[in-house]
């Protein structure tokens, strides 16, 4: 019979609990995301804790209404330790610890990236190492290679800004928005993505790290050259040519790492895979170099806690639990990602 663990994550600003069972099946995966940043143009750490504090009752709540369970059903709790804002993450890990101590159930802890990877068991449980992951977030550019589930190493990150970052640091020079990937990933849809070329940083053979801030300044100098009625005219021109910038560098890259370390199954993780044009080429490269290629489902790329839920299983079969001193750190550790 399956167990079912409870999983919250609270690392940046979206407060979300999930119930999911040791077989990957999802039962609830309740988001609370805070639109009062939006005011201030980025995630304000303090507001962003005190509003977890507010909503993360009701998610749980939620969770075991849409799930149809009660807190007795549970067999472990899971909790995101790491990376992100610590303020928001000593939310989720002061009230998992506190639910695992009254209902005597074990602790698991995850590191926030490692779910963004085990996203892709959700909805492909049978799926095993050896893989390279692109996990492409709002903070991280990284390829990882994963021989086990527990053994990885990354081979390449980015130097500067992270993909992600890159989206939302364009988005705002251009005044679209926070954030800014899925915002400029619907407009460049009708886009020209030759209409400017803009730089591709880093782009030699073997080297798989990566460097966005390059570009960041690139749109800044060139809009700066533009008048607005341009802008507007060709807007759809302009996050096209960006995206493909972006785009094309973790395409080429990431199977330049799969062929020379002859690794057949690419995962691509984190909320930049939510994107289309990263989906379309890098599918297209997939066939055309024989490789099989994973992408989360949409719900699941953006942060949230069925992937935490999700990284958890292994650890929970294997018995691999945290004591009740377990603490959240902001960095992203030595041993994981
Ligand atoms: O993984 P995530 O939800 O949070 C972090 O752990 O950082 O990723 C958020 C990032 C943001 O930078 C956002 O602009 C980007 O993912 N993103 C996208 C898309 N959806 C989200 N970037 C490009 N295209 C998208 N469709
Ligand atoms: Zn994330």
């Amino acid at each position: 019979m399956p167990k079912f663990i409870l999983a919250f994550e609270t690392s940046c600003d979206d407060t979300s609990v999930a119930i999911i069972d040791t077989n990957y099946k999802v039962y609830a995966n309740i988001m609370s995301s805070q639109p009062d940043h939006e005011a201030f143009g980025g995630v304000v750490p303090e507001l962003a804790s005190r509003l977890h504090l507010k909503n993360i009752t009701h998610c749980l709540n939620a969770a075991l209404k849409k799930a149809n369970m009660n807190l007795k059903d549970i067999s472990a709790i899971a909790v995101s330790i790491n990376p992100g804002l610590i303020g928001s993450l000593l939310v989720g890990v002061s009230y998992a610890k506190s639910l695992a101590w009254s209902l005597n159930i074990p602790l698991i802890s995850v590191n926030h990236m490692l779910g963004h990877v085990m996203a892709n068991k959700i909805e492909h449980p049978d799926l095993n190492p050896p893989w390279l992951a692109l996990v492409v977030s709002g903070g991280h550019t990284e390829l990882v290679i994963f021989n086990t589930l527990t053994d990885f190493y990354i081979i390449g990150q980015t130097l500067d800004d992270a993909a992600g970052e890159a989206f939302d640091k364009v988005a705002k020079l251009l005044n679209l928005g926070f954030p800014g990937g899925p915002i400029i990933d619907k407009i460049a849809k009708s886009g020209n993505p030759n209409f400017h070329i803009f730089p591709r940083a880093l782009n030699k053979k073997d080297n798989f790290n990566f460097s966005f801030s390059g570009l960041k300044t690139s749109v800044y100098t060139w809009i700066k050259l533009q008048n607005q009625d341009f802008i507007n005219q060709h807007l759809a021109d302009i996050t096209a040519s960006v995206q493909s910038a972006i785009v094309d560098i973790l395409t080429k890259k990431t199977f330049s790492a799969a062929i020379k370390y002859n690794i057949n199954k690419i995962i691509v993780a984190g909320g930049v895979s939510a994107n289309s044009e990263l989906r379309n080429q890098m599918q297209t490269k997939a066939y055309k170099y024989k490789k099989e290629i994973y992408f989360p489902k949409l719900q699941y790329c953006m942060d949230n806690a069925a992937m935490i839920g999700s990284a958890a299983i292994e650890k929970f079969i294997n018995k691999e639990f945290s004591p009740l001193s377990l603490n959240a750190f902001s960095t992203k550790g030595i041993k994981y990602l």
